[in-house]
């Protein structure tokens, strides 16, 4: 299929694009991919350029967590998201989908897929259906299947940011002080694209610069599109877990609408831990409960600000969606309790998952980001990270023990589900 150009924001070229548009990403029926019986690939393992840092291993130089390296058999990142996809199934009462998909459906497509646990598990739930998996890194896929059961899915190695688009950091960084962490978690404003929020924030100037202009000549023949390019349309493009992946997330819900077939579904899955409780009745706000916490995940958004593409859940507002041409644009959020404080069983259960999941985060997104882009005061030494993440760990553990008491509030991850429709007469 061939798809146009992705659109700049309100129908203008973004001003800040530093980069031409990467390779294009090849199809999956392309004579360029390495295919075996099992996956199909426009990137080979040679192509992966792997990064170590402080004792993880990271897929490219922007992407903030780990993935898994299994020549030093390092499958942390693996068993962490492993975890967080039973709560994702847990919290949706079994389900994988929030859609109302057909058993007859025949596409199904999961973007940044990990290791593979959604595809997998969808893959054995519709048997017609070809399920894609595409991820830009290698995961112990055999470890997958080997545990949710034999399935057909086809995995694609691919980098799905093919813009090759850069931040505004300053733009970001100025937002960065007009922002509340742990209230303002799903406003769209924050990562809006720098062309929309010129006209939303309130003190922005008309940006008057000229840019001069050097002519690579070499850059006049014809370029193919920047986009994905599948060659048949899906029924269903389903992501999970991907904030902090790309910079302008129009231009991905509008790449994403091109790839669906009429009346396809998005859904977008993601959760966050921003609504950290707060003691009953009046209270100092010098002695708020967990503080080391606080100042950690306060350091998080604002590294995830530096380094351009901000955390949080702001890329699920239902506003990316609208604009982009889906409607039906439905939202069902679900808390999920962080320990075991629930009195129900099933919920005492996945609060159990879900405090591990929450121990094992510290690391995986605080070590990159913070060693390297630092927050708003300095860039962090991975040793006395390690030190703060310990004291916001017995923090975490100590509220939980109080909260199964009944001495406290008890926590909840804010767990979210987002989904449009591609009209039947697009
Ligand atoms: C937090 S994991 C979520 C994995 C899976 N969706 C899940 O919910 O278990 C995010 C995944 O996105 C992948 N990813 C990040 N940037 C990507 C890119 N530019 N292209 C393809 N995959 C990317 C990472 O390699 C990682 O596997």
């Amino acid at each position: 299929m061939d798809l146009g150009p992705p659109p700049g924001p309100e129908g203008s070229v973004a001003p800040h694009t530093t980069a031409p548009p990467k390779r294009q990403r090849a199809d999956s029926g392309s004579s360029t991919s390495v295919e075996s019986s099992r996956s199909v690939r426009t990137l080979t393992s040679d192509d992966l350029e792997y990064t170590h840092e402080n004792g993880r291993t990271y897929g490219n130089e922007t992407y903030y967590l780990p993935c898994v390296y299994m020549p030093n058999n390092d499958f942390k990142e693996q068993d962490r998201l492993s975890l967080q996809h039973q709560i994702f199934v847990h919290a949706l009462q079994g389900k994988l989908t929030t859609t109302r998909l057909l058993p007859s459906t025949r596409r199904i497509l999961d973007l940044g897929t990990g290791p593979g646990h959604w595809a997998v598990a969808m893959a054995r739930q519709y048997p017609h259906a070809e399920v894609v998996g595409i991820d830009m890194t290698e995961w112990d896929l055999d470890t997958t299947e080997a545990t949710l059961g034999d399935c057909r899915v086809t995995w694609e190695l691919d980098d799905l940011d093919v813009w090759g688009r850069e931040a505004d950091i300053d733009d970001l960084t100025a937002r960065l002080a007009q922002y509340d962490f742990f209230t303002e978690t799903t406003l769209r404003n924050p990562i809006e694209s720098p062309t929309r929020a010129e006209h939303s924030l309130p003190h922005s100037q008309p940006d008057t610069s000229v840019e001069s202009l050097t002519i690579d000549l070499s850059t006049l023949e014809p370029q193919p599109e920047p986009g994905w390019h599948f060659s048949d349309a899906y029924e269903l493009i389903h992501l999970r877990n991907m904030k902090g992946t790309f910079v302008h997330w129009e231009e991905v819900y509008a790449e994403i609408y091109k790839s669906l077939s009429p009346g396809g579904w998005v859904e977008i899955a993601d959760y966050d831990l921003g609504q950290v409780p707060l003691p009953a009745g009046d209270h100092d706000p010098s002695a708020l409960p967990m503080p080391t916490l606080r100042k950690l995940y306060k350091s998080l958004m604002e590294a995830s600000f530096k380094s351009g593409r901000p955390l949080g859940t702001f890329y699920m507002h239902p506003s990316y969606l609208e604009e982009a041409g889906f409607t039906d644009v439905q939202t069902l959020h679900v808390n999920v309790p962080i320990g075991q404080w629930a009195e129900d069983e099933a919920q005492r259960t996945i609060g159990k998952l879900m405090l591990v999941v929450v121990m094992e985060t510290f690391e995986a997104s605080l070590l990159r980001l913070l060693t390297k882009w630092g927050d708003s005061e300095k860039i962090w030494t991975a040793e006395e990270l390690m030190a703060e993440i310990e004291v916001a760990q017995q923090e975490v553990g100590e509220w939980c023990v109080r909260a199964e008491r009944r001495e406290v509030e008890g926590w909840c991850a804010s767990f979210k589900w987002i989904t449009g429709r591609k009209s039947w007469h697009a």
